[in-house]
């Protein structure tokens, strides 16, 4: 303990000698503010801040460090030039407070898959009314149960939600217009898709395993600029052109709900033998879906949207 405490001085006498002359990235004052964050986090080791060799004031990069515990997040708060948190792969427990997500540097933060519940409010800096400037945010494999304040996440390019306990999408999603990726897979999610089809940007889309509801494609954001798309397992209904699997695979599609399968939209390339939309006969392209598709028991002209393809979770 005494040889810690003398560490400590020598080390502190150190930085504040560095820190005359040179530009460092883990000042005392961060490094403080760091260690009192992580007091109640065990497995947490101090000598992994040591500024020589860190960045502490910009970046926290803990993934898989086997922490487990409570993390004082709002000391976390006052790291005013704080960019990137990666806490990914622990068993960090407890709720994170709505100031966190406003710290103004905040670029990327990394939660998943630990032990953390609650809310992911958001609340603004003391006389501002601001958003948060996360761009991107992985809370993948939690306990979050609720999106209150998710339009205030308005600069978002990347974010993943999967595998939490989310229930329903807030309306606020139509605000998140600069999301590029989002996944919500496995988030227990009921309600209409429509929330999320003013989503312009997006290029990857996974809301796979829910239990959402709504038409394809029109009630879903544009496919034209999607390059990953899978919607299976939940109850939709509408029409999926061989078009769509093609782009998407047909695993995209699997257990969707009330989904009719037809053939190419665009003129067809063997135009002797054309496929009429909804066909009793079972269209060629749909021989090669995979034999757990109740499509192959069920052609398209007799189904029961509700009472097939749906696979016990
Ligand atoms: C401190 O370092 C950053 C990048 O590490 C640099 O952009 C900045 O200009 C430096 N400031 C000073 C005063 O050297
Ligand atoms: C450390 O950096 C923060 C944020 O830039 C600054 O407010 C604080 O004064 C610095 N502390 C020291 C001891 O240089
Ligand atoms: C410190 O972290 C920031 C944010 O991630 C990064 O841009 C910067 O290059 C890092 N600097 C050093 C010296 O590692
Ligand atoms: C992780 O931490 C727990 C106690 O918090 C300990 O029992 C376990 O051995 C640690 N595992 C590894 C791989 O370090
Ligand atoms: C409000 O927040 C924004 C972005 O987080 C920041 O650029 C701006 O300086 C803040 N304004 C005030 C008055 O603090
Ligand atoms: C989120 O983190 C998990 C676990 O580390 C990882 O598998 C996943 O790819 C990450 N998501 C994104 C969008 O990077
Ligand atoms: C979405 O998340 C699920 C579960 O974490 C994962 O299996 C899937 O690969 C992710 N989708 C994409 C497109 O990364
Ligand atoms: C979200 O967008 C709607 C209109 O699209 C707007 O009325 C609302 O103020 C926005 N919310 C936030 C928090 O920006
Ligand atoms: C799916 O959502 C519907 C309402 O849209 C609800 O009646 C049904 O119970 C839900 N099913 C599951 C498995 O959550
Ligand atoms: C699918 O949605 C319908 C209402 O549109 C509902 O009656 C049915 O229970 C849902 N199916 C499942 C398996 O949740
Ligand atoms: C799918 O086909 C059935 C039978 O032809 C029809 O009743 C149903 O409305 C079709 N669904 C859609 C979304 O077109
Ligand atoms: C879509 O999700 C389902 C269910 O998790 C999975 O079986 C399938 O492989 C996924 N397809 C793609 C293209 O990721």
């Amino acid at each position: 303990m005494e040889m810690f405490s003398r560490f400590l001085l020598v080390f502190s006498l150190f930085i504040v000698l560095v820190e005359s002359e040179s530009n460092t990235t883990c000042n005392i004052t961060d490094q403080e503010l760091l260690f009192k964050a992580f007091k109640s986090v065990s497995g947490f080791n101090p000598s992994w801040f040591q500024p020589a060799d860190s960045n502490c004031s910009q970046e926290i990069r803990l993934s898989s460090r086997n922490l487990s515990g409570i993390i004082s997040w709002k000391y976390l708060k006052s790291m005013s030039q704080l960019q990137v948190i990666d806490l990914s792969s622990n068993s960090i427990k407890g709720q994170v407070p709505g100031s966190f997500w406003s710290i103004p540097s905040l670029k990327e933060v990394n939660l998943a898959k630990n032990k953390i519940g609650g809310s992911v409010g958001f609340e603004p800096n003391p006389g501002n009314d601001s958003f948060s400037s996360i761009k991107v945010l992985n809370l993948s494999t939690n306990r979050f149960t609720n999106l209150g304040k998710i339009s205030c996440f308005a600069n978002l390019q990347i974010l993943d939600l999967s595998r939490n306990n989310i229930g329903s999408l807030p309306s606020g999603f139509t605000n998140l217009t600069k999301l590029k990726s989002l996944n919500i897979s496995s988030c227990k999610i009921s309600g209409n898709i429509k929330t999320i089809s003013g989503l312009h940007s997006l290029t990857s889309l996974d809301v796979s395993n829910n239990n959402m509801s709504g038409t394809f494609p029109s009630d879903f954001p544009s496919l034209d600029g999607l390059e990953f798309l899978n919607v299976s397992l939940n109850n939709f209904t509408g029409i999926v052109h061989s078009d769509e699997t093609n782009k998407f695979g047909k695993s995209a599609f699997l257990h969707v709900g009330g989904f009719n399968f037809t053939a190419s939209k665009t003129p067809s390339k063997t135009p002797s033998n054309p496929i009429k939309p909804q066909s009793k006969e079972t269209p060629p392209h749909i021989n090669s879906i995979p034999k757990h598709s109740s499509l192959n028991k069920t052609p398209p002209g007799k189904s029961n949207p509700n009472q097939n393809q749906r696979l016990k979770r």
